[in-house]
This record gives C-alpha cells, structure tokens and sequence, in this order.
C-alpha cells in the first residue's frame, strides 16, 4: 500500500483567505480568514483590498494551519496553491507564498485549477468514483461539469451571464436585506408566498443545460418599484413575497437545467450515478430539496458535501494536489497565476464575469 500524501493547501482566489493539510482523504486542519467585512461598504468585493489583505494574511493562516494540524513542513510531502482562475492580486499573492515555501523547503509545488477544488471535493468527503455530475453554484460559478477524472472535465452548461448567488446577493441588496444575500432572501422567502410576484424563468423552454439569470434582478427590481409607486413603501410581507418568488424562479432553472444535464450524464455513464453540488447557493434548503428529489427520482446518488466545503476553502486545493501528485504532476517555481483557467477548454467559452471575477 502507497504511503497517503500530507500536503499544506493555500487558496486567495477570492474574498477567502485560506490554509489547510490535508493526508489522503483526512483534513487534519482547515483555516479561513474571510475577507466579507473589508468589502462590505462597496458592495462588492474590492480586487486590490482583497490582494492586500491576503498578502498581509497567509502567512498566519498557514502558521495556524500547520499548528491545528499538528505538523511541521517537514512532514509535508508538499505544497498545493490555487494557481487560478480568480482575481489575479489575490492568485499571485498565494502563489508566491508557495513558491517562497517551496524554495525555502525544497518541497515539491503543485499549481491546482480552483475549480477543480470545489469539483473534487465529493471525492474528498465521500470518495465518490469517476464519473460524477456536479453542479457548482456559487457567488462567481454557475456550471454542471461531468467530472471523468482529476483532471479530466467535461462542462456540458453553466450561466451565460450572472451567477445564482450575485442574484440572490443583488435581489437582497433591491429589497433592502442584508448582505450576504443568500440566507436573508431564504429567510425572507420562508414567510412568503411565491405565487404572489412570479419572476421570468429565462432559458427554461431553450434546449440545453445554459441557464441565465441576470434578468430575474430587473424583474425583482421592476416588481418592487411597482408595488412602492402603489403603496408608498414595502412591507415586510412585500419582501417575503418578492424573495419567494426570486427563490422559486431560481429553485425552478436550477431544477429543470439539472434534470436535462442528468440526462445527459446518465446516457454517457448509466453505471455510476452521482450527482455532487457545491458553492455557497448549495447550502439554500429549498434549493437543494428540490435537487435531491430530483435524484431519488432517478435513482442518483446525492452528495452535498458539509457546508464549509461547499464554499472556498484550502483543504479542497490540498486535496487536488494530492490527487495531481498521485498522477506524477508537479509545477516549479516558474509556475505563473492564471486570471482565466477553463478545466473544459474545448467547452466554448462563457459570456460575462461575476462580482468575485472571472467565471473561467
Ligand atoms: O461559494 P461561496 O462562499 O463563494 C463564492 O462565490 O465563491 O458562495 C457565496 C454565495 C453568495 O453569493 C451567497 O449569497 C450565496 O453563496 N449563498 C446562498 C445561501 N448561502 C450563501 N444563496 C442562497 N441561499 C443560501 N442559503
Ligand atoms: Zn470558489
């Protein structure tokens, strides 16, 4: 039997900055310092803030990470880094650190493909066997991707414009509710009724897996603006009502786009049947109701992977590295922070770019 790899994981693509070690499939720690305060009065998050701070960060977190672990870099077999696609301050920043371990330790490099983290993460939780469907729903990806094998993906659809949780964050920011916007809409929703403000369900008649959903905004945006011109204001009933009737619209595409990728998943590879969700939007209950009785209906397995490895984390970065240098790659220290990193580059390119930056 082969020894298990130990590899110290490091993520600042994003808003997250993150350290972790992870041995096979066990995290012996996992760090994220986010940055959610730093953005909040720009409604957004800032590529240069965000830069400073994990630049000014990642060294305490991976010293946290390695101390929670109890391990040295000496008991690393090596050194995983998010090498892209994200805001490209945030990617060098965690690139140079791992260059400056790698150089300093001698430990061998791996550059790991962001996407590629969320992606194997079923694998990491639950060892789930090649292929599997996975759907990756979060503030900056929207995409179903046939996972064949760590580095192996086919992206057979995603969102030609906004992500699920840019719309729920912007819908919150419409309606007056807090950021981020995800669980107050949930929230909101649950006290609302959904048949009161039905919104558009762009490309849901198309053919396809490509899903849309900047429209729903202006049509929440609309709605409010048409029930302030009548009634003066809105009422918290008016908010549960429009925040039903977004979460439905989104709960709809997402259902119906996930049924016909399954279709398309399971005439490829009718024998393993597993559909794996990932990203922030996968931790909204109706949402990920509605998938999983997708799957029971036909016969899939279902995996939700626990909620802080749904969204941006180390430990999945170290555990595809692992995986890279199970299969003989390793990177050294030309290794270069890619803004842009498609895992399908023969899947035409997507349209637009979310707040958290580019899609891929
Ligand atoms: O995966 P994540 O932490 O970060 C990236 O975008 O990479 O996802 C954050 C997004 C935010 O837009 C947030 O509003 C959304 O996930 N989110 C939710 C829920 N919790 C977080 N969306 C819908 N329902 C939720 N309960
Ligand atoms: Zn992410």
């Amino acid at each position: 039997m082969t020894k298990d790899l130990t590899l110290l994981g490091i993520e600042s693509s994003c808003d997250d900055t993150a350290a972790a070690v992870v041995r096979g499939t066990t995290i012996l720690s996992s760090v994220v310092y986010g940055q959610t305060s730093l953005h909040m009065e720009f409604g957004g998050v800032v590529p240069e803030i965000a830069a400073r701070a994990h630049a000014e960060k990642l060294d305490h977190c991976i010293e946290e990470a390695l101390k929670a672990a109890n391990v040295g870099l000496t008991d690393l077999d090596g050194i995983a880094v998010t090498a892209g696609p994200g805001l490209i301050g945030g990617v060098l920043s965690g690139v140079m650190c791992a260059k400056g371990i790698a150089a300093a330790t001698g430990l061998p490099l791996i550059g790991v493909n962001h996407l590629a983290g969320h992606a194997l993460t079923p694998r990491l939780t639950d060892q789930v066997p090649y292929p599997y469907l996975m759907l990756l729903v979060s503030g900056g990806h929207c995409q179903f991707l046939i996972v064949e094998g760590h580095d192996s993906y086919r992206r057979i659809g995603g969102t030609i414009d906004d992500a699920p949780g840019e719309a729920f964050d912007k819908t919150a920011r419409i309606l007056a509710l807090p950021q981020p916007g995800g669980p107050s809409v949930e929230k909101a929703a649950a006290k609302g009724d959904s048949k009161h403000f039905v919104m558009p369900r762009p490309l849901l008649n198309q053919p396809g897996c490509d899903m849309s959903f900047s429209g729903l905004k202006t049509a929440i945006l609309r709605a409010r603006d048409g029930v302030i011109e009548e009634a003066g204001g809105l009422t918290r009933q008016d908010q549960a009502d429009l925040s039903a009737g977004f979460q439905d619209a989104v709960t709809a595409i997402l259902t119906e786009k996930t049924r016909r990728a399954l279709e398309v998943y399971l005439a490829l590879s009718p024998d393993t049947k597993t559909f794996a969700i990932a990203g922030g939007v996968a931790a909204n209950g109706p949402i990920r109701a509605a998938l999983q009785g997708l799957c029971t209906d036909t016969g899939t397995t279902f995996v939700a992977p626990p909620l802080a490895l749904c969204t941006d984390n180390a430990a999945m970065i170290a555990y595809a590295g692992i995986e890279g240098m199970m299969h003989g790659e390793a990177d050294d220290l030309t290794l270069s922070a890619r803004p842009r990193w498609p895992l399908d580059d023969q899947a035409a390119p997507m349209l637009g770019s979310g707040k958290k930056g580019a899609k891929a």
